[in-house]
């Protein structure tokens, strides 16, 4: 595989992409595991590739000082700068044609589920229905005090910390650095690699555990692993069956209609 970059068009690029289709096409139960790549074409930067133009999250906020559950609650004032900037994002950003391909694949029975990294909601509001969401949702924020659970868009940010009527800081219902991810979704991420035949991976640099690891426990499941990625990641060379070089945005809907046309014929 050329890990030269591919133009979204090239013909080994539409070779791929038949080949990708086919093995979809063919699958007993296909599913997709997907990063912040995904929602780069969404307007919502991701956290480390500058490859795609836009700067890493993490290049401007350092995670240590503003991602992890212990910087949060010594100072969550200050956490709340980035996430309010990141709020901002979020409300703006719509799915974008990749997020819509994902789910035209599920509505025509050809992806079983989708486990995503993203906090965006994203692929629900593209029509997405089996969705795990490993680090969480910003749709809600929960009171560090006493528990109470709110719609984030119902909270004012102008002051920060937005404070719950008990007067505790709120925090939104994502997973930070340091926090531990509920086991049973968990277990239900590694019941969804373990039983696919084929993982479709998108847009993650799989840096992060533990979905870094679901495409080594899929493929040693037997499952086939297509990778779809503007950059070569550490999965590239010895996880990845197929690799399709290019945005999301681009390969999935050509990839969507290339499973499409294979079940007309
Ligand atoms: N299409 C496809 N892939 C893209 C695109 C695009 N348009 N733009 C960028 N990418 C790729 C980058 O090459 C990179 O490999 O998406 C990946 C984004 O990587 P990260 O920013 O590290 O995002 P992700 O892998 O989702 O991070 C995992 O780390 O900081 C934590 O909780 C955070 O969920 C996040 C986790």
């Amino acid at each position: 595989m050329s890990l030269t970059p591919l133009p979204p068009h090239g013909p080994q690029l539409e070779t791929l992409i038949l080949l990708a289709a086919n093995r979809v096409r063919a699958s007993r139960r296909t599913v997709a595991l997907t990063g912040a790549g995904l929602s780069v074409e969404s307007g919502i930067p991701p956290f480390r590739s500058a490859a795609c133009g836009t700067v890493g999250l993490w290049e401007r906020y350092d995670p240590m000082e503003y991602a992890t559950i212990e910087a949060f609650e010594r100072d969550p004032a200050r956490v709340w700068l980035m996430l309010r900037e990141m709020s901002a994002t979020l409300q703006r950003a719509r799915p974008n044609p990749g997020h819509e391909a994902l789910a035209r694949l599920e509505s025509s029975g050809m992806l079983a589920g989708i486990i995503t990294q993203n906090i965006d909601g994203l692929h629900q509001e593209a029509g997405s229905r089996e969705v795990l969401e490993l680090h969480g949702s910003w749709r809600t924020m929960t009171c560090l005090e006493c528990r109470r659970r709110v719609a984030s868009r119902s909270v004012p940010l102008a002051r920060l910390p937005p404070l719950c009527e008990c007067g505790g800081a709120l925090k939104p219902d994502v997973t930070l650095f340091g926090e531990i991810i509920p086991s049973p979704l968990i277990d239900a991420a590694w019941e969804q690699a373990r039983s696919c035949d084929c993982l479709v991976v998108v847009g993650t640099s799989a840096e992060v555990a533990p979905a870094s690891a679901i495409p080594m426990a899929a493929r040693g499941s037997g499952a086939c692993v297509i990778e779809i990625n503007i950059e070569p990641t550490p999965l590239s060379d010895d996880v990845v069956d197929l690799r399709l070089q290019g945005p999301a945005g681009v390969i999935l809907p050509r990839l969507a209609a290339a499973v499409g046309a294979l079940r007309e014929n």
